[in-house]
Formats: C-alpha cells, sequence, structure tokens
C-alpha cells in the first residue's frame, strides 16, 4: 500500500476513474459523494460499480457543504478535488446558487480544513472554461475570461486554490481539464449525446457554447494527469489538461460517417475537425515565418508515424505537414525507424534516409514530429555539425529546450512560455498548444517529477 488518498465526486465521470486507478495501483481510497442531481442517481452507482466492495474502497455519501472535513483529512495523504456541479448551459438563472455552493464553497470548506490538517497535495479539478471564448490553441497563460456563470465559478475555486496556497503554503496543483471523454462520460456531455442520439436514430440538438473550439482530452490521460500532478514534487499552480489531436480525428470522422449514414449532420464534430487541421496550419506558418518561406528549403523531418513504436501513418500529422512542404516548394528529406516506407510510397518526392543523420544533412531546418526514443536521444551535437541552417521545431514538445539550445539549434517548441522558446518562437504569441496528456501536460508534469525545477512555468502560484 503506498497511501490513502480522498477522492471527492467519486460517484461522478472522472472521479469513479480515478478510484479505480488508484485503488490498482495499490492505494486506498476514502471517496466522497453526496450523489446531486444533475444526472440521475443509478448513473452514478453503476459508475462506482467497478469499485464498490474494493479492498481499500470507502464511500462517504456526503456532502462538502456539511461534512466534518478535518477528521477525514487527518485520514489521507493526497486530496484529489473532483467533485462539483458541471455543465455550462445549466449555469444559468436560477440554478446559479447550487453552482456557488458546490463549486466555491464547498472548495474553501476543504481548503479551510486543508490547511488545519495539512495534506501532502491537493489537486483540483479546474476547466478550460476559465478561458470562456477564445479561438486557437492556449497557454495557462492566456486571458482568463469565462463566459458562463459555471465558468465563473471554477475560476473562482481555482484562484481560492492559488490564495491558501500563497497564503498558507498549501502544496495545490490546479488541472484546467478540456472536454473529457471515454466510458462513463456525463450524459449531457456533447460526445455521449451524439452517440446516443445516433444509436437511437435521434435529432441532435448542438449548443453554440463555444466548447466545439475546444481540445478532448481521453479519461485516461486526465486521470494520468491527477496522478502525476499528485506526485510530481515540482508541480505547483496550473496545468492545461487536453490532447491537441492527433489519434482522435479518426473517431471523430467516424462519428461524421455514422451521422451521415443516419441522416444527421453533426455540424460540431465537424468544427472539432476543422480546429484539428488548423493547428497544423497555424504551427507550420509560424515555422515558415521563422525561415522567411519555406520556398526552396531543404527541411528534414524527424519521425513520421502519428506515435512511436508503430508503423502507422493513416493519422500521422506528418502526411498534412509534407503536403503543405511540397506545395510551398520546400525539399523534403525524412526519418523515421517504421514508417518512411509507406511515406515514400504516397510521397515519392520525399527522400528517406536510412539515419537521422543522413536526413538531416544540408537541411536549413529539422521539424520533430515523433518522439521515437531514437530520436529523441540524437546526439544533438553531431547532429548540429551536418545540418546547414539552426532552426529546430519540435512540434512534440519532447526535447530539452537547453539541451537543444546548447548544442547550436535555433528551438521552437509548440506551446512553451517564452524563456522556454527562446523568444521569437510559437510561445512568444502566449497562444501555446494544449498541454496534452501522453505528451505535453503530462510530459509536463512527468518533467517536474523528475526534476524538482519544473520544466516551464505554470501560471499562477
Ligand atoms: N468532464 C469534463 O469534461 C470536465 C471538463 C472540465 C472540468 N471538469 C471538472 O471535473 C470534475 C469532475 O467532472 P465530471 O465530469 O466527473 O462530473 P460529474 O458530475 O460526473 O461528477 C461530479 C461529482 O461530484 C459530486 N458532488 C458535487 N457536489 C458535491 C458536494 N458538495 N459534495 C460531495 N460531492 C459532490 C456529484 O454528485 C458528482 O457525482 C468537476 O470539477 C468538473 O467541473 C470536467
Amino acid at each position: 500500500m503506498m497511501g490513502t488518498a480522498l477522492v471527492t465526486g467519486c460517484a461522478g465521470f472522472i472521479g469513479s476513474h480515478l478510484c479505480e486507478r488508484l485503488l490498482d495501483e495499490g492505494e486506498r481510497v476514502i471517496g466522497v459523494d453526496v450523489f446531486t442531481a444533475n444526472y440521475p442517481r443509478w448513473i452514478k452507482q453503476r459508475n462506482l460499480a467497478a469499485v464498490a466492495g474494493r479492498p481499500g474502497f470507502t464511500l462517504l455519501e456526503q456532502s462538502l457543504l456539511e461534512a466534518d472535513l478535518r477528521p477525514l483529512l487527518q485520514q489521507v495523504d493526497v486530496v484529489y478535488h473532483q467533485a462539483a456541479l458541471p455543465g455550462v448551459r445549466t449555469s444559468w438563472g436560477q440554478s446559479f446558487g447550487d453552482y456557488v455552493s458546490h463549486n466555491i464553497l464547498a472548495t474553501q470548506r476543504l481548503l479551510e480544513a486543508a490547511r488545519e490538517v495539512p495534506v501532502r497535495r491537493l489537486v483540483c479539478a479546474s476547466s478550460s472554461s476559465v478561458y470562456g471564448g477564445m479561438t486557437g490553441p492556449v497557454g495557462e497563460d492566456g486571458p482568463l475570461r469565462p463566459i458562463s456563470p459555471y465558468g465563473v465559478t471554477k475560476l473562482s475555486a481555482e484562484q481560492l486554490c492559488q490564495l491558501y496556497a500563497l497564503q498558507f503554503g498549501l502544496s495545490v496543483v490546479c488541472l484546467r481539464y478540456f472536454t473529457v471523454f471515454g466510458p462513463r462520460q456525463r450524459p449531457d456531455m456533447a460526445i455521449h449525446r451524439f452517440i446516443r442520439a445516433v444509436l437511437h436514430r435521434q435529432p441532435l440538438t448542438v449548443y453554440g457554447d463555444g466548447e466545439q473550439t475546444r481540445d478532448f482530452t481521453l479519461i485516461h490521460d486526465a486521470v494520468t494527469a491527477n496522478l502525476l500532478a499528485a506526485q510530481a514534487p515540482g508541480a505547483r499552480g496550473v496545468y492545461n489538461i487536453g490532447y491537441g489531436g492527433s489519434c482522435f480525428p479518426k473517431d471523430v470522422r467516424a462519428l461524421i460517417r455514422l451521422g451521415q449514414e443516419h441522416g444527421l449532420v453533426l455540424d460540431l464534430l465537424q468544427k472539432v475537425e476543422q480546429v484539428n487541421q488548423t493547428q497544423v496550419e497555424w504551427c507550420m506558418s509560424k515555422f515558415a515565418g521563422r525561415l522567411g518561406g519555406l520556398s526552396g528549403r531543404r527541411i528534414a523531418l524527424l519521425g513520421l508515424t502519428f506515435k512511436p513504436h508503430t508503423d502507422d501513418i493513416r493519422e500521422a500529422p506528418s502526411l498534412r505537414v509534407i503536403q503543405m512542404l511540397l506545395q510551398e516548394g520546400a525539399l523534403v528529406s525524412a526519418f523515421d525507424p517504421k514508417g518512411a516506407t509507406h511515406v515514400q510510397s504516397l510521397y515519392p518526392a520525399v527522400r528517406c534516409a536510412a539515419t537521422p543523420y543522413e536526413a538531416a544533412a544540408g537541411a536549413d531546418a529539422v521539424l520533430l514530429l515523433t518522439e521515437w526514443p531514437q530520436i529523441i536521444g540524437l546526439d544533438w551535437q553531431a547532429l548540429r555539425q551536418v545540418v546547414q541552417g539552426n532552426v529546430l521545431l519540435d512540434a512534440r514538445n519532447a526535447l530539452q529546450p537547453e539541451a537543444i539550445r546548447r548544442a547550436g539549434f535555433q528551438y521552437m517548441g509548440v506551446g512553451r512560455g517564452v524563456a522556454e522558446d527562446g523568444g521569437g518562437g510559437m510561445g512568444h504569441e502566449r497562444r501555446g498548444a494544449l498541454c496534452r496528456p501522453g505528451n505535453p501536460a503530462t510530459a509536463f508534469l512527468v518533467f517536474a517529477a523528475k526534476d524538482t525545477a519544473a520544466c516551464g512555468k505554470p501560471a499562477g502560484a
């Protein structure tokens, strides 16, 4: 047994998955939930089915607004605070009082108790709703302008967390989830509603609440982010928890097709698909700007597959990148341990090399697209000797910027702050890509776990 965790909102979508994972990892879990009426009780009970009765799990059916929290906190070392009243549209009007109670007052009660009975770490679920109606990728230091009462309550809770951290030295990490999806997703959420509507051949209601410009995050990644946030010694402040879209697009397209087969037009998903495409274009336009245009430039691509350890290039952003580069008249060379043959057959104009050094020889710029270990672990100084230009775009945020700069490259990351980007890069505009579990956000926390001086600075305390 590693320790005891308190999971608030344990019967909810995210809370129930978190409990399951913590128990799998050998933790004891005390779960608190009051079974609010935002969706039927039987669904929440079903959410808990996987943990109910497991040794090490205790359920307390209580409200954080009333429970005696001090004795509870005395038994735990980490608090995962997931309890809240979610939902954007329902937060207007009469129900706002409930949002204030469950999202702000409940958090404040928990923080008060945690300050008196210090816990090692409190991880608090926040939301991308704190950003409001922004378009394009957003970094943690993006403007905080909620456009719903729900967003206001989540921002207030987050700011209370920062305040207690500052005033009382409480160790708090807030995770801004970007639309979490997966098994047990809340019945009011878009993907759940779409699938249900398609399966029951019902018409779809699509609300223009701005959520279509948001990222989507697999539940297991959101859970991993929680565990890392609890463990990483240097984690503090706020982190975006999103995905960024390099695999999910195929699911979005599958769902669009399924809808079409049933005579339904899924506008919202089509917008998501557009956003996924825009992200690559936005990234490439910054890259082209740094090079003063792409025509006649020699660009070396390191990695082609959509993720390491596969030869699957079907959903790989590299295909769109190659198309754009060739259209602009760039000369493209590439290295990938497994994906080169497929790419070569699709794009004979791409020169596929047997080693990264061969691919990079004479290149004006290098673009890292897949975080294969053999690419991450390259001797970057040796690589710098063979390239002609010195611009390196790390589209996966997989490298340590300082080490790359020491090797003599101009490092461009995606979504890193000014300091991380060396200025003038994509982070310079403060429009960083979303932190992706399995990639940036989690990587960010993993870095922090490995190295107490957290890599990149989260916004806030
Ligand atoms: N699901 C998402 O995509 C998403 C996105 C952004 C943020 N969030 C945040 O993540 C957290 C979990 O969301 P979810 O989707 O699992 O919601 P959910 O409604 O499924 O789970 C929340 C749970 O908290 C419980 N709860 C509410 N108030 C309580 C109180 N005062 N005392 C005890 N229990 C209480 C509810 O009964 C519910 O079971 C919330 O804080 C939400 O704001 C979720």
